[in-house]
């Protein structure tokens, strides 16, 4: 199917947008009027909508587990970054859905989202929430005033960092995720132990993960061969979040869904998903992606060698 054009949406009445979208089956386009969705309507689908919005009209307690990985308001000077010795411009996040006019603004946002997603999680559901030093502090502590109760922190070592091209400080190579039930007594949430040890680093499979950042084949490019979103996560860190906190036929929700890794990788995994992303160009990149369908093993371990030379192992 061909897919529509940014632009074409924008100036076509809604009616015939929704028609052209159904025939994709995948995405569902929000909008003001539609007061509640149910979850048989949702299930497998991206809804190219306001996540603040969508959430409000889905039900208290439907989703097993919930990715989020928020903006990271990295608060970029607007001047260009160049390598230190060829000149050439360092590509890096300035887009605008990461940019806030101040940190109350941020934690509002994430606040309103934290709060939303919390009434929508089942009791024993889990959440995960991924970010760098930029905003990670901030978002533990919004979830700890919201009464989450915070089980591990996972800190991912990624093998292949944006290289330190001023070197002025370390250079940036983790990110860290947060995974935390909805409050302190929940007792019975899904943790599959052998999956925590494996992909944990060292025999007792400590809370680190090792691995690249997505790269090659697996990032998507838009019309001009660049890529399509810059911070598409890996197929790896998904499925790591996915086989530790889930059980097969579990729905998981993610609200910023970007390239709509947890979905692509929820459906190869025998896992449900509701996902939400309010950037067209996003959704028809997830189009795009759904077309081919994920083969994925558990059992992979990308680079396990030169993971092990990285750590010096
Ligand atoms: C860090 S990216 C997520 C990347 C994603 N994990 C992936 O693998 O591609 C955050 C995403 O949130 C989306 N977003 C920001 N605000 C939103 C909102 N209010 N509702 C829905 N999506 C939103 C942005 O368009 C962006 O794609």
């Amino acid at each position: 199917m061909k897919l529509y054009k940014t632009r074409a949406i924008q100036n076509t009445p809604f009616k015939k947008v929704l028609k052209h979208i159904k025939l994709n089956n995948l995405v569902i386009k929000d909008y003001d009027e539609k007061k509640r969705y149910s979850i048989d309507e949702i299930k497998n689908k991206v809804i190219l909508g306001d996540a603040l919005k969508v959430l409000k009209k889905i039900d208290d307690e439907v989703f097993d587990m919930v990715f989020i990985d928020p903006p990271y308001f990295l608060q970029l000077p607007n001047k260009k970054l160049k390598r230190w010795h060829v000149r050439t411009n360092v590509d890096r996040v300035n887009d605008d859905w990461d940019k806030f006019s101040s940190f109350q603004e941020y934690d509002e946002f994430i606040t309103s989202l934290l709060t939303e997603v919390k009434r929508v999680m089942k009791p024993n559901a889990t959440i995960w929430v991924i970010g760098t030093y930029h905003n990670i502090f901030r978002i533990g502590k919004i979830m700890q005033d919201l009464g989450y109760w915070i089980l591990n922190d996972v800190m991912w070592i990624k093998t292949n960092p944006m290289p330190n091209w001023l070197g002025v400080r370390f250079t940036n190579a983790t990110e860290t995720l947060i995974w935390a039930v909805k409050d302190k007594n929940v007792k019975n949430y899904t943790f599959n132990r052998e999956y925590a040890r494996k992909f944990g680093i060292g025999k007792i499979g400590a809370n680190v993960w090792v691995l690249p950042i997505c790269q090659g084949s697996e990032r998507l490019k838009n019309e001009d061969g660049k890529r399509l979103h810059s911070t598409q996560k890996p197929i790896e860190l998904l499925k790591r979040v996915i086989l530790v906190s889930t059980k097969e036929g579990d729905l998981i929700l993610d609200p910023l869904a970007g390239t709509g890794t947890t979905g692509y990788v929820a459906k190869a995994l025998n896992r449900d998903f509701v996902m939400i992303e309010i950037n067209e160009k996003y959704v028809r990149g997830i189009m795009e992606r759904f077309k081919k369908p994920l083969k994925i093993g558990e059992d992979s371990n990308p680079e396990s060698e030169k993971i092990k030379k990285y750590l010096g192992l």
